[in-house]
């Protein structure tokens, strides 16, 4: 698949080393262009891009910056991403340590609706529950015993399908949370944040989540 990332930090580099190893054709870009990241793609075989150029022509469109920087991207992914590519959203609401204060999610809207919001198209919400090191070392092949499970949220069942099979392909099982309206079950603070649980255990802990966000994870 043809694959764009916006952002080249932990979760992006991470996710440009994975993918490109199970044969994936990725572009990646982060704030300061296509130079700061020449390492990467030397070390990766991916393309470094700037933004404009990551996104076109893309099966798949990873943004995986910090939250509140997601308007920053929204008029480039609304007016030049493909409008079948798949949008993964891999942010989580940091407002104490990062972000500051979104006034919707704090009244309640999931942190996926509000990006949404912000591209103007539907998002994957995955990879937003394991620590980057984790996804780049702890993938196994199918069928282990053990082998960590992500969840994963969105509105539309095909494209799911196919971020599900992308999970397995680099090495991890996954559980479908549901439709977006459901991921809170998946954000900070919850049962199955940074637990690494197998699919059993995470289906388990995604159902034993609360809507109420802590007051950690709250500005
Ligand atoms: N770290 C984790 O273990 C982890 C786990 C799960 C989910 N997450 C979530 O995933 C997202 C990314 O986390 P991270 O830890 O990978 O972040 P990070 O290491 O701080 O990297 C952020 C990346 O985003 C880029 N970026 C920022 N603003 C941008 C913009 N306007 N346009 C293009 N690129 C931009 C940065 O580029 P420059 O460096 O050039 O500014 C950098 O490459 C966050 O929302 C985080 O909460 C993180």
């Amino acid at each position: 698949m043809k694959i764009g990332i916006i952002g080249a930090g932990n979760i992006g580099g991470a996710l440009t080393r994975l993918f490109t190893k199970v044969g994936h054709e990725v572009e990646v870009a982060n704030s300061r262009g296509p130079k700061s990241l020449e390492a990467l793609a030397k070390a990766t075989g991916a393309k470094a891009q700037d933004i404009d150029a990551v996104v076109k022509d893309k099966d798949v469109i990873v943004v995986t910056i910090p939250l509140k920087n997601v308007p920053q991207i929204a008029a480039v992914v609304s007016l030049n991403a493909p409008t079948q590519a798949i949008i993964i959203d891999t942010c989580n609401y940091y407002p104490k340590q990062r972000d500051g204060r979104i006034g919707p999610i704090e009244e309640g809207l999931p942190e996926s609706r509000w990006v949404e919001l912000q591209l103007g198209r539907p998002v994957i919400k995955v990879f937003n529950t394991i620590y980057a090191a984790h996804l780049l070392e702890h993938g196994r092949p199918t069928g282990d015993a053990g082998r960590i499970a992500l969840p994963l949220a969105g509105d539309d069942g095909a494209q799911k399908a196919k971020v599900v099979q992308l999970l397995d392909q680099i090495g991890f099982d996954a559980v479908d949370v549901g439709g977006i309206d459901e991921s809170w079950r998946q954000q900070p603070g919850t049962p199955a944040y940074g637990a690494d649980l197998d699919q059993a255990h995470l289906s388990l802990a995604l159902a034993e989540a609360s809507p109420a966000r802590g007051s950690d994870w709250m500005a």
